[in-house]
């Protein structure tokens, strides 16, 4: 009873919103934004009318740069940004048919990221900005990857949109749930959930590298992982063992140069080049920040947090009592002399064990992703499930969303996987509420490493 009358309040509320929102669309002429995107290892630009239609999206992927590095090397991203940013903003422009002087706003992502590789597009948007005397809009990551979402269903012509939304971003870098909510024009976020430790896309990264498959882990393990049976290894289900490190560093203790210890959302992305680590922790908050002044989670709401750290630690063990580090070498060795290894060149140098490793870590991380997601719905009675973020393009995670979703009548949105990992898309999308409520940056504004999204 209870529960349909929540969502009675939930449809009528919804239709009140959309007619508050074709108000404000149907009055309003095409907008066209131009999305800048360099948080990471992907310089992307892309051109997108009215936060709801695609017109182009250009990435320019640094895979081949870091891959010998088993991860995400922070100066070679920088400077491979500067190399591509200029040809794949023209071509963004030249794909979607638009000039410089056509489109009516920029967009770029501010935080979180890697501090130089943000400052590039930054920089870059600022400069076009300024000698086109065109408004710039600072868009944060995560909500990029929340409104790839809302695009993609606005272009399917699907408004039908069912609130409380509950988001589960997850990436190489983050692994976070929020209740998103509209209001108006504008979006806030409520974080109830992150990784305490290693990123879910982090430990895939992790766990292929370990075993010598390249860089990036998630695409491969997901492609050989229908070859190997699931059960062959049994994980111990996630345990989070130490606390929560943000409370008493964020609310009492910060180093000498004002920044938390330790515990930022963005650290685990920095893992991901290791040499990034401790200038991403130096910018995870402004100095002095207090814990719920930075828009950190409200604590006095249950929580459901990740933790990755321990499974990458099981599947080392299982590694060295399995004896598996000759054949691991071998395979390395191999694969690093094909200049871009495909399936079958995997596969052929993966035995029926290694297969059965892989299946089984996949399984469990999609278990513990699947089961806390739905776990947290529950708990906040959400009417809507958004699943985005690098790792929400794993197809086992996919259809295990859907079939357990739909098992408890949710229904579950993912992007289409061009638009699940890295894109300009989805900055211009999430810039477009920020363009009609006249949310523009000031030109002093600066990259936010730890930004956090609220
Ligand atoms: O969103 P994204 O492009 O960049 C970040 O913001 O981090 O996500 C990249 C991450 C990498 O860790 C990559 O291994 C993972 O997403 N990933 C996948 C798959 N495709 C990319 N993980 C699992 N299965 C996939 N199919
Ligand atoms: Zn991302």
């Amino acid at each position: 009873m209870n529960i349909a009358l929540g969502r009675t309040k939930h449809m009528l509320l919804r239709d009140a919103r959309e007619l508050i929102c074709e108000n404000v669309h149907s009055h309003m002429p095409d907008t066209y934004i131009l999305g800048i995107e360099s948080s990471c290892d992907e310089t992307a630009a892309a051109v997108v009318r009215s936060g709801e239609e695609v017109i182009s999206n250009v990435v320019a992927s640094q895979t081949a740069t870091h891959s010998p590095y088993g991860g995400v090397v922070p100066e070679l991203a920088s400077r491979e940004h500067l190399r591509t940013i200029v040809p794949v903003v023209r071509k963004a422009l030249a794909d979607a048919g638009q000039s410089y002087g056509s489109i009516d706003a920029l967009a770029v992502t501010q935080g979180p990221g890697l501090a130089g590789s943000l400052l590039v597009g930054i920089s870059f948007a600022k400069a076009l900005a300024f000698a086109l005397d065109k408004p710039l809009i600072a868009v944060n990551h995560l909500e990029g990857h929340i409104h790839a979402v809302l695009l993609e269903e606005r272009q399917k012509g699907n408004r039908e949109l069912l609130f409380p939304v509950l988001a589960l971003v997850v990436s190489g870098g983050h692994t976070h749930l929020y209740l998103a909510e509209q209001h108006g024009k504008s979006w806030s976020y409520e974080n109830v959930g992150y990784t305490r430790d290693d990123a879910a896309g982090e430990a895939f990264d992790k766990v292929a590298k370990l075993l010598g498959l390249g860089y990036p882990g998630g695409p491969v393990i997901d492609k050989v992982s229908v070859l190997g049976n699931p059960r062959a290894v049994k994980f111990p289900p996630s345990q989070i063992k130490h606390p929560d490190r943000r409370t008493p560093i964020l609310s009492q203790k910060t180093r000498k140069d004002g920044a938390p210890i330790a515990g930022s959302p963005h650290l685990s992305k920095s893992a991901k080049g290791g040499a990034a680590s401790l200038e991403t922790k130096k910018a995870a908050a402004p100095p002095g920040a207090s814990f719920k002044g930075w828009g950190q989670p409200d604590l006095d709401r249950p929580r459901f947090d990740f933790s990755y750290s321990g499974i990458k630690t099981a599947v080392l063990r299982y590694v060295e009592t399995h004896n598996l580090k000759p054949s691991i070498e071998a395979r390395r060795k191999i694969l690093a002399e094909i200049p871009e290894p495909k399936l079958n060149d995997v596969l052929e140098n993966c035995d029926r064990q290694t297969l059965g490793l892989l299946a089984s870590f996949q399984r469990a991380m999609v278990d513990d992703l699947v089961s806390k997601t739905l776990a947290a719905a529950r708990e906040y009675d959400v009417s809507t499930l958004f699943v985005s973020g690098g790792v929400a393009a794993n197809s086992e995670l996919r259809q295990t969303f859907e079939r357990e979703a739909a098992a408890e009548g949710l229904p579950v949105f993912f992007p289409s996987r061009s638009l699940s990992t890295d894109n300009a898309a989805m900055i211009a999308a999430a810039a477009y509420p920020k363009f009609l409520a006249k949310e523009f940056a000031a030109m002093d504004f600066s990259a936010e490493a730890g930004m956090a999204l609220k």
